[in-house]
């Protein structure tokens, strides 16, 4: 099973979304860390009840830097393979995400490439957007903007504030999330899926004739 760590701040209702998919039979990955920029994050809690190993360390008074050294490293140490970003609510420095390219996911609650950032359903409802909704992508330097692995559009109902609109793509991420990990994490042991990575790396090398 790939190892994945789940990187939370808030609630963490995708977290448990994702631990509990990863006990159904057959699950491809497991979660060997919970880790929070937050020690009071619910996620942590929940993840500690359930006998997930977790991290917390704040990022106040800290330099990025050596904040985000220091959860690489708890996440390393508990030997994962993967980060998947679950309602983290801070942007990771460049060398970070390097690192973990194509090995690290975000679930952002609108269907990028719209709504990058915050007070995303706030600003479908304003602009009279038919649907809002959640993407799951991977994470590269530009915020919000990697690769999008899946997404599930949600109606906008007459009356919805962001909140109700909210509460109800939050149904569609605990669908999504551990779908688009399972799935994403088996590729990496899918014979056709290397002979493409082997195909976009040749295209990438500099032609010598
Ligand atoms: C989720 O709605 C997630 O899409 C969003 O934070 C919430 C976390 O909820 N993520 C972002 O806005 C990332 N920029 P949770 O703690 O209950 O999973």
């Amino acid at each position: 099973k790939a190892k994945v760590a789940v990187f939370v701040s808030g609630t963490g209702t995708n977290m448990a979304a994702l631990l509990y998919a990863s006990r159904l039979p057959g699950a491809a990955y497991e979660i060997v860390l919970v880790a929070a920029n937050d020690a009071d994050a619910g996620g942590l809690q929940i993840a500690a009840t359930e006998g997930v190993a977790t991290f917390a360390l704040s990022h106040k008074g800290m330099s990025r830097a050596d904040h985000d050294a220091a959860m690489e490293k708890a996440a390393l140490d508990a030997g994962a393979q993967y980060i998947a970003l679950a309602g983290y609510m801070r942007i990771l420095s460049p060398g970070f995400v390097q690192r973990w390219e194509g090995r690290m996911l975000n679930i952002h609650p609108s269907l990028l490439p719209q709504y990058t950032g915050l007070d995303t359903h706030a600003r479908a409802i304003e602009a009279g957007d038919a649907h809002g909704g959640v993407s799951v992508h991977l994470v590269t330097e530009e915020l919000d903007a990697g690769e999008i692995l899946g997404q599930i559009a949600v109606a906008i109902m007459p009356g919805d504030t962001p909140d109700t609109l909210a509460a109800r793509v939050r149904l569609a991420e605990h669908q999504l999330y551990p779908r688009v990990l399972g799935d994403y994490v088996s590729r990496g042991s899918d014979p056709r899926h290397l002979l493409e990575r082997l195909r976009a790396l040749a295209l990438a090398l500099p032609q010598t004739h």
